[in-house]
Protein backbone atom coordinates (compact mmCIF):
# COMPACT_ATOMS: atom_id res chain seq x y z
CA UNK A 1 0.00 0.00 0.00
CA UNK A 2 1.10 3.30 -1.14
CA UNK A 3 1.46 6.38 1.72
CA UNK A 4 -1.74 8.31 1.75
CA UNK A 5 -0.16 10.97 0.02
CA UNK A 6 1.35 8.86 -2.72
CA UNK A 7 -1.96 7.13 -3.16
CA UNK A 8 -5.57 7.53 -4.92
CA UNK A 9 -5.48 11.35 -7.08
CA UNK A 10 -2.75 12.09 -4.42
CA UNK A 11 -0.45 9.90 -6.28
CA UNK A 12 2.01 11.31 -8.97
CA UNK A 13 1.56 11.29 -12.92
CA UNK A 14 4.10 10.04 -14.93
CA UNK A 15 4.32 12.12 -18.06
CA UNK A 16 4.15 15.70 -19.09
CA UNK A 17 1.60 16.09 -21.99
CA UNK A 18 0.78 18.67 -24.37
CA UNK A 19 -3.21 18.34 -25.75
CA UNK A 20 -4.72 20.85 -28.10
CA UNK A 21 -8.69 21.76 -28.94
CA UNK A 22 -10.01 20.65 -25.76
CA UNK A 23 -13.37 18.87 -25.99
CA UNK A 24 -15.91 21.26 -23.66
CA UNK A 25 -19.45 20.95 -22.27
CA UNK A 26 -20.79 24.20 -22.20
CA UNK A 27 -18.98 27.04 -23.66
CA UNK A 28 -16.15 29.15 -22.14
CA UNK A 29 -16.53 32.32 -22.20
CA UNK A 30 -15.45 35.29 -24.62
CA UNK A 31 -14.21 37.12 -21.72
CA UNK A 32 -11.62 34.59 -20.88
CA UNK A 33 -8.36 34.92 -22.68
CA UNK A 34 -5.28 33.52 -20.68
CA UNK A 35 -3.48 30.64 -19.26
CA UNK A 36 -5.07 28.85 -16.10
CA UNK A 37 -1.93 27.57 -14.16
CA UNK A 38 -1.89 25.52 -10.45
CA UNK A 39 1.08 24.07 -9.07
CA UNK A 40 1.53 20.90 -6.85
CA UNK A 41 3.98 18.03 -5.62
CA UNK A 42 4.35 15.09 -8.00
CA UNK A 43 7.50 13.23 -7.28
CA UNK A 44 9.73 12.46 -10.15
CA UNK A 45 10.44 9.18 -8.63
CA UNK A 46 6.80 8.46 -7.45
CA UNK A 47 8.18 8.56 -3.93
CA UNK A 48 8.49 11.61 -0.95
CA UNK A 49 8.70 11.70 2.35
CA UNK A 50 5.44 13.69 2.98
CA UNK A 51 2.89 15.44 0.46
CA UNK A 52 4.77 18.56 0.59
CA UNK A 53 8.13 17.48 -0.63
CA UNK A 54 7.24 16.49 -4.04
CA UNK A 55 8.93 18.16 -7.15
CA UNK A 56 6.57 21.01 -8.05
CA UNK A 57 4.41 20.18 -11.50
CA UNK A 58 2.40 22.96 -13.36
CA UNK A 59 -0.64 22.06 -14.92
CA UNK A 60 -1.56 24.80 -17.49
CA UNK A 61 -5.36 25.13 -19.74
CA UNK A 62 -5.36 28.21 -22.18
CA UNK A 63 -8.15 29.66 -22.76
CA UNK A 64 -9.09 32.20 -25.41
CA UNK A 65 -11.40 33.06 -28.42
CA UNK A 66 -14.27 31.00 -26.80
CA UNK A 67 -12.30 27.85 -27.14
CA UNK A 68 -9.95 25.87 -24.65
CA UNK A 69 -6.86 26.14 -26.80
CA UNK A 70 -4.47 23.59 -24.87
CA UNK A 71 -3.62 22.17 -21.74
CA UNK A 72 0.26 21.28 -20.58
CA UNK A 73 2.02 20.00 -17.57
CA UNK A 74 5.43 20.43 -17.03
CA UNK A 75 7.75 19.89 -14.23
CA UNK A 76 9.35 22.46 -12.62
CA UNK A 77 13.11 21.70 -13.19
CA UNK A 78 14.65 22.92 -10.14
CA UNK A 79 18.52 21.23 -9.71
CA UNK A 80 16.73 19.39 -7.30
CA UNK A 81 14.52 17.76 -10.00
CA UNK A 82 17.38 17.69 -13.04
CA UNK A 83 20.05 16.67 -10.06
CA UNK A 84 18.91 15.80 -6.91
CA UNK A 85 20.26 18.54 -5.71
CA UNK A 86 19.51 18.34 -1.62
CA UNK A 87 18.77 21.73 0.00
CA UNK A 88 21.76 21.97 2.05
CA UNK A 89 25.28 21.15 0.95
CA UNK A 90 27.59 18.30 2.46
CA UNK A 91 28.94 20.74 5.23
CA UNK A 92 25.30 21.97 5.95
CA UNK A 93 25.21 25.21 4.73
CA UNK A 94 21.42 26.27 2.67
CA UNK A 95 20.88 25.81 -0.80
CA UNK A 96 18.20 28.54 -1.63
CA UNK A 97 18.85 28.04 -5.21
CA UNK A 98 17.57 24.00 -4.71
CA UNK A 99 14.22 22.88 -3.74
CA UNK A 100 11.27 21.60 -5.12
CA UNK A 101 8.91 24.90 -5.79
CA UNK A 102 5.69 22.78 -5.60
CA UNK A 103 3.59 25.35 -4.36
CA UNK A 104 2.21 28.11 -6.18
CA UNK A 105 2.62 30.04 -9.36
CA UNK A 106 2.23 33.45 -9.48
CA UNK A 107 3.22 36.52 -11.89
CA UNK A 108 4.41 39.90 -10.88
CA UNK A 109 6.25 42.63 -13.34
CA UNK A 110 5.95 39.92 -16.09
CA UNK A 111 7.40 37.38 -14.79
CA UNK A 112 6.06 34.09 -14.00
CA UNK A 113 7.46 32.44 -10.46
CA UNK A 114 6.57 28.95 -9.41
CA UNK A 115 6.98 29.32 -5.54
CA UNK A 116 8.07 26.98 -2.14
CA UNK A 117 8.14 28.34 1.17
CA UNK A 118 11.85 26.70 1.69
CA UNK A 119 13.89 28.67 -1.02
CA UNK A 120 14.02 31.18 -4.05
CA UNK A 121 11.81 31.60 -6.43
CA UNK A 122 11.92 29.29 -9.94
CA UNK A 123 11.24 31.56 -13.08
CA UNK A 124 8.91 29.81 -15.52
CA UNK A 125 8.61 31.07 -19.42
CA UNK A 126 5.44 31.88 -20.16
CA UNK A 127 4.16 33.34 -23.57
CA UNK A 128 2.81 36.69 -23.77
CA UNK A 129 4.28 39.94 -24.81
CA UNK A 130 7.46 38.96 -24.87
CA UNK A 131 8.06 36.28 -27.54
CA UNK A 132 9.63 32.76 -26.19
CA UNK A 133 13.45 32.06 -27.10
CA UNK A 134 14.06 29.88 -29.94
CA UNK A 135 13.09 25.73 -28.88
CA UNK A 136 11.13 27.43 -25.29
CA UNK A 137 7.97 26.47 -24.77
CA UNK A 138 5.46 27.16 -22.13
CA UNK A 139 5.94 26.54 -18.44
CA UNK A 140 9.78 25.51 -19.58
CA UNK A 141 11.87 26.82 -15.97
CA UNK A 142 13.97 29.37 -16.86
CA UNK A 143 16.22 28.62 -13.54
CA UNK A 144 16.33 30.00 -9.68
CA UNK A 145 15.20 33.93 -9.50
CA UNK A 146 16.73 35.91 -6.65
CA UNK A 147 15.91 39.63 -7.82
CA UNK A 148 18.87 40.42 -9.35
CA UNK A 149 21.21 39.09 -5.93
CA UNK A 150 19.18 41.01 -3.80
CA UNK A 151 16.99 38.27 -1.83
CA UNK A 152 19.44 36.19 0.51
CA UNK A 153 16.07 34.49 2.10
CA UNK A 154 13.69 31.60 0.69
CA UNK A 155 10.75 33.37 -0.07
CA UNK A 156 7.20 32.59 1.14
CA UNK A 157 4.98 30.89 -1.54
CA UNK A 158 1.75 33.29 -0.78
CA UNK A 159 3.42 37.07 -1.51
CA UNK A 160 0.69 39.70 -1.54
CA UNK A 161 0.33 42.36 -4.45
CA UNK A 162 -1.38 45.46 -3.78
CA UNK A 163 -3.83 46.16 -5.91
CA UNK A 164 -3.30 49.90 -5.57
CA UNK A 165 0.43 49.84 -5.49
CA UNK A 166 1.64 46.79 -7.35
CA UNK A 167 4.47 46.49 -5.12
CA UNK A 168 4.41 42.76 -3.99
CA UNK A 169 4.80 42.21 -0.47
CA UNK A 170 6.51 38.89 1.10
CA UNK A 171 8.54 37.23 3.59
CA UNK A 172 11.18 34.63 3.79
CA UNK A 173 11.23 32.32 7.38
CA UNK A 174 13.80 29.92 8.35
CA UNK A 175 15.73 27.49 11.10
CA UNK A 176 18.27 29.79 11.46
CA UNK A 177 17.73 33.47 13.20
CA UNK A 178 16.56 35.71 11.51
CA UNK A 179 14.15 33.69 11.73
CA UNK A 180 11.56 35.92 9.73
CA UNK A 181 12.59 38.21 7.38
CA UNK A 182 9.92 40.82 5.45
CA UNK A 183 10.62 41.94 1.84
CA UNK A 184 8.85 43.88 -0.59
CA UNK A 185 9.29 44.32 -4.40
CA UNK A 186 8.16 47.26 -6.25
CA UNK A 187 5.92 47.84 -8.97
CA UNK A 188 8.40 46.99 -11.44
CA UNK A 189 9.86 43.93 -9.69
CA UNK A 190 12.66 45.04 -7.96
CA UNK A 191 13.46 44.24 -4.33
CA UNK A 192 13.57 47.44 -2.29
CA UNK A 193 13.37 46.42 1.25
CA UNK A 194 14.28 43.55 3.13
CA UNK A 195 14.23 43.14 7.21
CA UNK A 196 14.40 40.99 9.88
CA UNK A 197 11.83 40.75 12.19
CA UNK A 198 12.16 39.18 16.08
CA UNK A 199 10.37 36.45 17.21
CA UNK A 200 11.03 33.66 19.83
CA UNK A 201 11.73 30.81 17.61
CA UNK A 202 11.47 29.16 14.49
CA UNK A 203 7.94 28.14 13.82
CA UNK A 204 6.36 27.35 10.07
CA UNK A 205 5.46 30.81 8.52
CA UNK A 206 3.17 29.58 5.65
CA UNK A 207 1.11 32.53 4.90
CA UNK A 208 0.49 36.32 6.13
CA UNK A 209 -1.76 38.97 5.82
CA UNK A 210 -1.71 42.00 3.71
CA UNK A 211 -3.73 45.66 4.13
CA UNK A 212 -3.85 48.82 2.76
CA UNK A 213 -2.01 50.34 5.64
CA UNK A 214 0.10 46.95 7.01
CA UNK A 215 1.75 44.12 7.37
CA UNK A 216 0.17 41.31 9.80
CA UNK A 217 2.27 38.27 10.16
CA UNK A 218 0.95 34.87 12.35
CA UNK A 219 3.43 33.55 14.43
CA UNK A 220 2.12 30.72 15.78
CA UNK A 221 2.85 27.00 17.87
CA UNK A 222 3.97 24.90 14.93
CA UNK A 223 7.51 25.17 15.78
CA UNK A 224 10.59 23.28 14.20
CA UNK A 225 12.05 20.13 15.47
CA UNK A 226 15.42 18.89 14.38
CA UNK A 227 14.29 15.14 15.46
CA UNK A 228 11.34 15.44 12.37
CA UNK A 229 14.04 16.65 10.42
CA UNK A 230 16.44 14.18 10.34
CA UNK A 231 13.94 11.29 10.32
CA UNK A 232 12.89 13.17 6.62
CA UNK A 233 10.02 14.51 7.21
CA UNK A 234 8.55 17.88 7.82
CA UNK A 235 10.08 19.35 10.33
CA UNK A 236 7.21 20.82 12.42
CA UNK A 237 5.27 19.89 15.14
CA UNK A 238 2.60 21.90 17.59
CA UNK A 239 4.33 23.33 20.61
CA UNK A 240 2.16 24.21 23.37
CA UNK A 241 4.62 26.09 25.31
CA UNK A 242 5.25 28.64 22.32
CA UNK A 243 2.44 31.05 22.49
CA UNK A 244 0.63 32.28 19.28
CA UNK A 245 0.65 35.78 18.48
CA UNK A 246 -0.12 38.36 15.20
CA UNK A 247 2.59 40.97 14.29
CA UNK A 248 1.44 44.35 12.64
CA UNK A 249 3.88 46.58 10.63
CA UNK A 250 3.16 49.73 9.34
CA UNK A 251 3.65 49.90 5.33
CA UNK A 252 4.76 53.55 5.79
CA UNK A 253 6.99 52.66 8.76
CA UNK A 254 8.31 49.46 7.00
CA UNK A 255 11.83 49.57 8.93
CA UNK A 256 9.74 50.57 12.58
CA UNK A 257 8.55 48.62 15.31
CA UNK A 258 6.41 45.24 14.83
CA UNK A 259 3.91 45.36 16.85
CA UNK A 260 2.91 41.83 18.73
CA UNK A 261 -1.09 40.86 19.66
CA UNK A 262 -1.53 37.20 21.50
CA UNK A 263 -4.00 34.98 20.53
CA UNK A 264 -5.26 31.60 21.30
CA UNK A 265 -2.77 29.14 20.03
CA UNK A 266 -4.25 27.51 16.43
CA UNK A 267 -2.92 27.55 13.41
CA UNK A 268 -3.18 29.08 10.18
CA UNK A 269 -2.03 28.27 6.87
CA UNK A 270 -4.19 30.79 4.46
CA UNK A 271 -5.97 33.75 5.62
CA UNK A 272 -8.55 34.57 3.12
CA UNK A 273 -8.57 38.26 3.06
CA UNK A 274 -7.48 41.12 5.46
CA UNK A 275 -8.16 45.03 5.51
CA UNK A 276 -8.00 48.35 7.42
CA UNK A 277 -11.26 49.25 9.29
CA UNK A 278 -10.67 52.76 11.17
CA UNK A 279 -8.41 51.44 14.21
CA UNK A 280 -8.99 48.33 13.46
CA UNK A 281 -7.44 45.66 11.05
CA UNK A 282 -10.02 42.58 10.20
CA UNK A 283 -8.56 39.31 9.22
CA UNK A 284 -10.41 36.11 7.77
CA UNK A 285 -8.69 33.14 7.98
CA UNK A 286 -8.67 29.23 7.94
CA UNK A 287 -8.10 28.04 11.16
CA UNK A 288 -7.06 24.85 12.77
CA UNK A 289 -7.60 23.95 16.76
CA UNK A 290 -4.57 22.43 16.48
CA UNK A 291 -2.14 21.04 14.02
CA UNK A 292 0.63 18.19 13.92
CA UNK A 293 0.51 17.33 17.66
CA UNK A 294 3.40 14.95 17.86
CA UNK A 295 4.57 15.45 13.85
CA UNK A 296 3.18 15.52 10.76
CA UNK A 297 0.93 13.09 9.22
CA UNK A 298 1.59 11.09 6.29
CA UNK A 299 -1.02 12.24 4.39
CA UNK A 300 -0.17 16.05 4.77
CA UNK A 301 -2.91 17.82 6.45
CA UNK A 302 -5.65 15.42 8.47
CA UNK A 303 -6.89 18.02 10.91
CA UNK A 304 -9.54 20.46 9.49
CA UNK A 305 -9.91 24.10 9.47
CA UNK A 306 -12.95 26.50 9.44
CA UNK A 307 -13.26 30.20 9.02
CA UNK A 308 -12.78 32.33 11.60
CA UNK A 309 -12.42 36.38 12.22
CA UNK A 310 -9.93 38.00 13.74
CA UNK A 311 -10.62 41.83 14.57
CA UNK A 312 -7.52 43.54 16.07
CA UNK A 313 -8.23 46.45 17.76
CA UNK A 314 -5.14 49.15 17.35
CA UNK A 315 -6.41 51.58 20.12
CA UNK A 316 -7.06 48.37 22.88
CA UNK A 317 -4.33 46.54 22.11
CA UNK A 318 -6.61 43.19 21.77
CA UNK A 319 -8.06 40.79 19.26
CA UNK A 320 -11.59 39.43 19.12
CA UNK A 321 -11.17 36.20 18.00
CA UNK A 322 -14.94 34.66 16.49
CA UNK A 323 -15.84 31.51 14.44
CA UNK A 324 -17.56 32.55 11.27
CA UNK A 325 -18.79 28.99 10.30
CA UNK A 326 -18.50 25.18 11.02
CA UNK A 327 -17.79 23.44 8.02
CA UNK A 328 -14.33 21.98 7.19
CA UNK A 329 -12.47 23.79 4.19
CA UNK A 330 -9.30 24.96 2.76
CA UNK A 331 -8.32 27.24 -0.33
CA UNK A 332 -9.61 30.21 0.61
CA UNK A 333 -9.74 33.06 -2.22
CA UNK A 334 -10.73 36.42 -3.12
CA UNK A 335 -10.94 38.33 -6.32
CA UNK A 336 -7.12 39.15 -6.02
CA UNK A 337 -7.75 42.90 -7.69
CA UNK A 338 -9.07 43.53 -3.91
CA UNK A 339 -6.68 42.04 -1.38
CA UNK A 340 -5.86 43.74 1.47
CA UNK A 341 -9.10 45.67 1.04
CA UNK A 342 -12.70 44.75 2.23
CA UNK A 343 -13.47 42.29 -0.20
CA UNK A 344 -17.46 41.18 0.14
CA UNK A 345 -16.53 38.01 -1.11
CA UNK A 346 -14.21 35.40 -1.16
CA UNK A 347 -14.39 31.70 -1.66
CA UNK A 348 -13.19 28.52 -0.32
CA UNK A 349 -12.92 24.40 -1.22
CA UNK A 350 -14.64 21.44 0.73
CA UNK A 351 -13.94 17.85 0.45
CA UNK A 352 -16.38 15.85 1.29
CA UNK A 353 -16.50 12.55 3.33
CA UNK A 354 -16.26 8.90 1.60
CA UNK A 355 -18.41 8.43 -0.80
CA UNK A 356 -19.62 12.17 -0.90
CA UNK A 357 -18.26 14.59 -3.75
CA UNK A 358 -16.60 17.74 -2.62
CA UNK A 359 -18.03 21.25 -3.22
CA UNK A 360 -17.03 25.29 -3.31
CA UNK A 361 -18.39 27.56 -0.98
CA UNK A 362 -18.57 31.34 -1.43
CA UNK A 363 -19.30 33.11 1.30
CA UNK A 364 -20.91 36.79 1.69
CA UNK A 365 -18.71 38.29 4.45
CA UNK A 366 -21.59 41.31 4.70
CA UNK A 367 -24.45 39.48 5.44
CA UNK A 368 -23.32 35.71 6.10
CA UNK A 369 -25.13 34.25 3.11
CA UNK A 370 -23.42 31.11 2.08
CA UNK A 371 -23.63 29.68 -1.54
CA UNK A 372 -22.71 25.83 -2.35
CA UNK A 373 -21.62 24.31 -5.79
CA UNK A 374 -21.82 20.49 -5.01
CA UNK A 375 -19.79 18.66 -7.68
CA UNK A 376 -21.74 15.46 -6.95
CA UNK A 377 -20.05 11.81 -5.47
CA UNK A 378 -16.67 10.89 -6.25
CA UNK A 379 -15.85 14.09 -7.97
CA UNK A 380 -13.21 16.91 -5.89
CA UNK A 381 -12.19 20.27 -6.35
CA UNK A 382 -9.37 22.18 -5.94
CA UNK A 383 -8.23 25.08 -4.98
CA UNK A 384 -10.13 27.62 -7.43
CA UNK A 385 -9.36 31.20 -8.77
CA UNK A 386 -11.61 33.85 -9.44
CA UNK A 387 -11.50 34.98 -13.01
CA UNK A 388 -12.64 38.86 -13.58
CA UNK A 389 -15.55 39.41 -16.12
CA UNK A 390 -14.60 43.24 -16.26
CA UNK A 391 -12.95 46.43 -14.75
CA UNK A 392 -15.31 45.97 -11.60
CA UNK A 393 -13.18 44.57 -8.48
CA UNK A 394 -15.50 42.35 -6.65
CA UNK A 395 -17.96 42.53 -9.69
CA UNK A 396 -18.80 39.60 -12.04
CA UNK A 397 -16.76 36.91 -12.35
CA UNK A 398 -15.97 33.27 -12.78
CA UNK A 399 -14.07 30.65 -10.46
CA UNK A 400 -11.86 28.15 -12.26
CA UNK A 401 -10.78 24.83 -10.48
CA UNK A 402 -9.48 21.42 -11.81
CA UNK A 403 -12.41 18.78 -10.36
CA UNK A 404 -11.07 15.59 -10.33
CA UNK A 405 -13.73 12.44 -11.03
CA UNK A 406 -13.23 8.92 -9.13
CA UNK A 407 -15.23 7.39 -11.95
CA UNK A 408 -13.14 8.19 -14.68
CA UNK A 409 -9.90 9.04 -13.23
CA UNK A 410 -9.46 12.46 -15.33
CA UNK A 411 -10.09 15.66 -14.09
CA UNK A 412 -11.69 18.54 -16.12
CA UNK A 413 -10.92 22.48 -15.49
CA UNK A 414 -14.64 23.73 -14.30
CA UNK A 415 -15.84 27.34 -15.32
CA UNK A 416 -18.34 28.09 -12.87
CA UNK A 417 -20.10 31.14 -12.34
CA UNK A 418 -19.33 32.99 -8.98
CA UNK A 419 -22.35 35.14 -8.51
CA UNK A 420 -24.88 32.40 -9.09
CA UNK A 421 -22.40 29.47 -8.10
CA UNK A 422 -25.13 26.98 -7.59
CA UNK A 423 -25.95 26.88 -11.04
CA UNK A 424 -24.44 24.05 -13.51
CA UNK A 425 -20.54 25.01 -14.55
CA UNK A 426 -20.64 27.16 -17.20
CA UNK A 427 -18.30 25.16 -18.90
CA UNK A 428 -16.46 21.70 -18.17
CA UNK A 429 -12.94 21.12 -20.29
CA UNK A 430 -12.21 18.00 -20.44
CA UNK A 431 -8.63 17.33 -19.67
CA UNK A 432 -7.27 13.84 -21.25
CA UNK A 433 -5.46 13.21 -17.95
CA UNK A 434 -5.65 13.66 -14.04
CA UNK A 435 -4.32 16.34 -12.39
CA UNK A 436 -3.31 15.22 -9.16
CA UNK A 437 -4.29 17.35 -5.75
CA UNK A 438 -2.10 19.81 -5.44
CA UNK A 439 -2.08 23.61 -3.79
CA UNK A 440 -2.57 26.87 -5.59
CA UNK A 441 -2.32 28.58 -8.81
CA UNK A 442 -3.91 31.51 -10.42
CA UNK A 443 -6.16 32.88 -13.99
CA UNK A 444 -3.14 34.92 -15.57
CA UNK A 445 -5.12 36.87 -18.20
CA UNK A 446 -4.32 38.82 -21.38
CA UNK A 447 -1.21 36.93 -21.74
CA UNK A 448 -2.43 34.80 -24.78
CA UNK A 449 -0.61 36.64 -28.10
CA UNK A 450 -3.51 35.68 -30.69
FE1 LIG B 1 -0.50 27.47 0.77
Amino acid sequence: MPAAHLAGNYAPVAEELSAYDLPVTGRVPDALSGWYLRNGPNPHDAASGHWFFGDGMVHGVRLDGGRATSYRNRWVRTKTFTDGAPLRDGEGRLDLAAGVANTHVVRHAGRTLALVESSFPHELHLSGSTPLPAGVCDLDTAGPYDFGGRLTTAMTAHPKTCPTTGEMHFFGYGVEAPYLTYHRADAAGDLVISRPVDVPGPTMLHDFNLTAGHVVFMDLPVVFDLELALAGTMPYRWDDGYGARLGVLRRDDPYGTVRWFGIDPCYVFHPLNAHDDGDRIVVHVMRYAELWRGGPRSGGVTEEAALWRWTLDLAAGTVREEQIDDRSAEFPRVDDRLVGLDSRFGHVTTTGGDGEGGALLRYDLRTGAVTAHEFGPGRFPAEASFAPADDVPGGAGWLLTYVYDAATDRSDLVILDAGDLAAPPVASVHLPVRVPYGFHGNWLADLCSR
